[in-house]
């Protein structure tokens, strides 16, 4: 499968959103990770619909992958699809009716998403499978960027892959040069990477580097 590299938003200069979400597109993106905290699902707080609403904005042709790490994502959804998400992922931890959320988000006509923690069992995304179009597994606890990449989580991507042949996986978490090889072995082929693509001199350099070796 052909390796998709998204940059999270997360990692941005907070200061220059736009510029940053245009530096993205620029670089060859294949879509925009937005990261959506309420400091109660994790312990950070970060965007809102409004980002998502700018994104779609100053670059229209690049894919709002929008990752929600709420306590209750199902009272948001219309928010986010109405700001413009192209997907929208809610984590099978949250707080809500999961089946109901991931009906509700194809609905509202955008692609939907299941994510796992790091530690919960691949087991917990089948009854889904059928109902979303990628599955995002954590390879950090959600919550912050910069941790480093946790080899526990590879077994249940292997899973993932074995119960999913043709399914967009994507992994989240710790992304970089000298982790995605091994995610993408293991049955990854969609990456969000913050820090590794954020940090980068030349952005276009860096996706592309991070897309050979996943190759
Ligand atoms: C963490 C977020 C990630 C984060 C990844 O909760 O879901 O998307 O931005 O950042 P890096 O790539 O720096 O680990
Ligand atoms: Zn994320």
């Amino acid at each position: 499968m052909k390796p998709a590299i998204l940059p999270s938003l997360l990692a941005a200069d907070q200061g220059r959103l736009a510029d940053e979400i245009r530096r993205a597109a620029d670089a060859g993106a294949d879509a925009l990770h937005v990261d959506v905290m309420d400091g109660v699902f994790v312990p950070n707080l970060s965007f809102g619909p409004a980002v998502v609403e700018l994104a779609a904005r100053v670059a229209p042709d690049l894919p709002r992958n929008v990752h929600l790490m709420l306590a209750h994502p199902d009272r948001r959804l219309e928010q986010f699809a109405r700001a413009g998400a192209t997907t929208i992922l809610v984590h099978a931890e949250a707080q809500c009716f999961v089946e109901g959320a991931l009906r509700r988000i194809r609905a509202l006509g955008c692609r939907a998403g299941l994510v796992l923690n790091p530690l919960t069992p691949a087991a917990a995304a089948l009854p889904f499978l059928p109902l979303v179009d990628e599955i995002l597994q954590m390879t950090v606890f959600p919550g912050f960027g910069g941790q480093a990449f946790m080899p526990e989580a590879l077994p249940n991507l292997r899973a993932l892959r074995a119960a999913a042949p043709d399914l967009g996986i994507m992994v989240d978490g710790g992304v970089a040069r000298d982790t995605i090889a091994e995610a993408a072995a293991a049955g990854a082929n969609l990456f969000v990477a913050g820090s590794a693509l954020y940090r980068a001199a030349d952005m276009a350099a860096e996706i592309a580097a991070l897309r050979e070796l996943a190759s």
